[in-house]
């Protein structure tokens, strides 16, 4: 069987992970090249091309699907365009570009007939998106709870163990946890972007950001976890959306919670999302929420899924009244 070429927008840390898993595993799909920003940035990649010109990209290699690993925005956007209109699906882990871009990216993606899959935008390695695009699509769902920021919550699980906010925020960047410019993390904005997807693909709603009222963790102190251990809880940035007389509510904020519940025993990078039911049922799915192999993971889920044909079209987002949501994405 030939293999499944792969044109690979990004050379980073979820790029090179994904090459990574490819090739160490032996899969069944040959990346023919890179389009990175910066082509003579070192980045230990020999045997594959590695350009930063869009023209060479689709003029030397042919590929049979697009895998975004980057964070490019809309100065790539002729790099969706083209591979959409020339029928070959996109899958990607850009959150902020697919949030910030959510109706042209979706409108295209329809308009070419061409699966647009991005499971590893939200929640990295956890398959939330595509349960939410299966398993739940029929069902009515009440609620959606979460710890969606793996830098986050290594931050507030070292606090609950006696660190202070400086020296945990140290310690997530040496390991790699959190970016050198922690802003988005910290001040709760990139839990909201992945809390607006799963709204989308639970609720099948779209919203603003600013219906998401939204609360970081760059004020918590030790005393907060002193305060909150005295009646057995600690603090976790929780992101939910819930239906409440008839509308969605949603935040992302810091809470109080007991230690021994379900999210309380979340600790490290580590996300956790619950999903309840009008049924009255709550699943609850952890795992790795971030990090090179996880995002790359669930990259590869994604792409084998749309080359199967797998796609978001009929799901409860895209089937629902338009008409009747409150709120347009920006
Ligand atoms: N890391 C995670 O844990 C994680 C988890 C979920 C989702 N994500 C998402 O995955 C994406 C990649 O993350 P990362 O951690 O790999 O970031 P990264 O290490 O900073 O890599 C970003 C890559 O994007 C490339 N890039 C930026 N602008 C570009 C442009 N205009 N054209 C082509 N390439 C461009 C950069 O190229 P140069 O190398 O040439 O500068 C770089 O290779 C991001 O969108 C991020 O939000 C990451």
């Amino acid at each position: 069987m030939s293999k499944i070429k792969v044109g690979l927008l990004g050379g980073g840390t979820v790029a090179l992970s994904f090459l990574d898993l490819v090739q160490v595993h032996s899969l069944n799909i040959e990346v023919v090249a890179l389009l990175v920003k910066n082509e003579s940035k070192p980045r230990g990649v020999t045997r594959i091309p590695v350009t930063s010109s869009e023209n060479e990209f689709f003029s030397l290699y042919d590929f049979d699907i697009l895998v975004d690993a980057s964070n490019a925005g809309n100065e790539r956007w002729s790099v969706i365009e083209k591979t959409m209109l020339s029928k070959k699906p996109v899958v990607s882990a850009n959150k902020k570009w697919i949030v910030d871009q959510f109706d042209a990216f979706h409108s295209l993606a329809r308009l070419c007939e061409v699966p647009f899959l991005y499971e590893a935008a939200t929640a990295a390695a956890i398959p939330v998106v595509k349960a939410l695009n299966s398993y739940y699509k029929d069902l009515d769902i009440q609620g959606i709870k979460g710890i969606l920021n793996g830098s986050c919550n290594y931050i507030l699980s070292q606090m609950e163990r006696g660190c202070t906010f400086q020296d945990a925020l140290k310690e997530a960047q040496l390991k790699g946890f959190a970016e050198e410019d922690p802003s988005l993390d910290l001040s709760g904005e990139d839990a909201r972007s992945k809390l607006l997807l799963l709204v989308y693909h639970g609720f099948g709603k779209k919203m603003n950001r600013n219906h998401i009222s939204l609360q970081g963790i760059q004020n918590l102190r030790e005393q907060d976890f002193k305060n909150a251990a005295q009646r057995g809880e600690t603090i976790r940035l929780i992101a939910e959306a819930r239906i409440l007389k008839g509308e969605i509510k949603a935040e992302v904020r810091p809470r109080c919670i007991p230690k021994t519940s379900s999210l309380g025993q979340v600790k490290g990078a580590l996300n956790a999302i619950e999903i309840t039911t009008a049924f009255g049922c709550t699943e609850s799915f952890t795992g790795q929420g971030a990090g090179g192999t996880p995002t790359a993971q669930a990259l590869i889920s994604d792409l084998f899924s749309a080359l199967e044909g797998f796609d978001y079209q009929d799901t409860k987002a895209f089937l629902s009244d338009r008409s009747k949501c409150e709120n347009i994405m920006e």
